[in-house]
């Protein structure tokens, strides 16, 4: 499938999945496969084998995670690495999650046992350990690979991207013994290693989980507090007419480096007996390397794209208008895409406002 067909699949499952957390109790059925269907199939795929978010039916992956775990997970998400959190879903919801998901583990295996007790080791060993074994994927503070999950910019067969490790999420849902485990058996299907197999000692083990324990979550603005203030559009009146107005745009557009894609103007009478004779004209660019840039990080960019301008004309007067990229910040829940918004909403207030000057 092409790539713009699949953002578009992509993009009306999200909506489908974030419009929907607010849908009534007709969720508040037992059914795992619905539940699941509905809030995390369009991310992590029908059958938990990956897409945005990492696969959930991995053997070895359902062998490190308690229940506790994965109840953790769901409700708090991984703040700023697009896993949302789940906090309008009732415990029963969460369960009945949980039961479905670990229906996908072989037959036969028992579930990750919780280890009470914490484990021991040396802290600045595991540093060592760390810096050499650990960061090229992880990052050097455990701030995770570029990106989340699998991206959409590359073959869905490609790697999975390590995930950060000084998330606040994951350091509240992990125990040790679901480090542990998973340095222990690693994730088969994912770049993840085993380092038992690798050669380390279980001692080695015990150091690195230690030192992952100490890492300090980094703490990270509200996406959905710093977008509150935010209108949905940008609009600037125009003391030009339409087509000096259109003029205008394309030459901010073409300063911003921004390719223009099409033009397109629909004049339409609204009524017959209103003499309103309302204009509207569409501006289409793109900046390509800003948007590759965006799409590695989370598709969902795809929403605002290609980035257009709308010029209307009502009773003589003209005004440009676009979406307002903060106000999407607060779906991604991603840090790095935040940034990118943001950079995003300053070209635009910036072409808008050369065109309108
Ligand atoms: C918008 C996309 C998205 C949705 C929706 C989503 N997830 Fe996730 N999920 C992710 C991503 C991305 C990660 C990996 C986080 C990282 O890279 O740091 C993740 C991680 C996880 C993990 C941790 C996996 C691991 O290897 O430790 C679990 C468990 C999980 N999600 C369960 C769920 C469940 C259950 C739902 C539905 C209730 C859900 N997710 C909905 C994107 C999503
Ligand atoms: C070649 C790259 C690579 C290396 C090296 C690597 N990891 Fe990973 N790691 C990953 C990937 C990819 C995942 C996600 C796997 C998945 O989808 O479940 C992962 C998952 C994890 C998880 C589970 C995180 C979660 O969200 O559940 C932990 C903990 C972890 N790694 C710790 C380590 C430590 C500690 C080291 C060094 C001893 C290490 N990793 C080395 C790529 C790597």
């Amino acid at each position: 499938m092409p790539l713009i067909q699949r953002l578009h699949r992509f993009i009306a499952a999200c909506v489908v999945c974030t419009l929907g957390s607010a849908a009534p109790a007709a969720w508040a059925t037992d059914d795992g496969a619905k539940l699941y269907a509905h809030h995390c199939a369009a991310c992590h795929g029908s059958r938990g084998t990956g897409g945005v978010g990492v696969p959930l039916a991995l053997p070895d992956f359902l062998a490190a995670a308690d229940d506790n775990f994965l109840r953790k997970t769901i409700r708090l998400g991984r703040p700023g690495r697009v896993m949302p959190a789940f906090r309008q879903l009732s415990d029963a919801e969460v369960d009945t999650l949980i039961r479905y998901i670990r229906g996908w583990a072989p037959t036969g295996t028992s579930k990750a046992a919780i280890e009470k007790s914490s484990i021991k080791g040396n802290v600045e060993r595991g540093g060592k350990l760390y810096a050499r074994y650990c960061a090229a994927c992880h990052g050097a503070h455990g701030e995770g690979g570029h990106g989340t999950g699998v991206t959409f910019s590359r073959p869905r067969d490609l790697p999975v991207l390590a995930p950060a490790l000084n998330n606040p999420g994951l350091l509240a849902a992990a125990s040790d013994a679901t480090i542990k485990t998973t340095l222990m058996r690693g994730r088969r299907g994912t770049p993840m290693p085993s380092f038992l197999k690798l050669g380390l000692k279980e001692q080695d083990i015990d150091d690195l989980v230690v030192y992952v324990r100490a890492f300090k979550p980094e703490t990270l603005p509200d996406p959905v507090q710093s977008m509150a203030d935010e209108p949905p559009v940008i609009e600037r009146a125009s003391p030009y007419d339409m087509d000096k107005t259109v003029e205008r745009l394309k030459e901010a557009i073409g300063a911003a480096n921004m390719r223009l894609i099409r033009t397109e103007s629909f004049d339409r009478t609204f009524s017959e007996d209103s003499r309103e004779n309302k204009r509207h004209v569409v501006v289409d660019s793109c900046d390509f390397d800003f948007l590759n840039q965006a799409l590695k990080i989370d598709p969902r960019v795809g929403l605002f794209l290609p980035c257009r301008f709308t010029l209307s004309e009502r009773d003589g007067k003209v005004s440009v208008s676009t979406i307002n990229p903060k106000r999407l910040s607060a779906i991604f829940n991603n840090s790095e895409l935040n940034q990118l918004c943001d950079k995003m909403h300053k070209v635009y207030v910036d072409i808008l406002e050369e065109a309108t000057f």
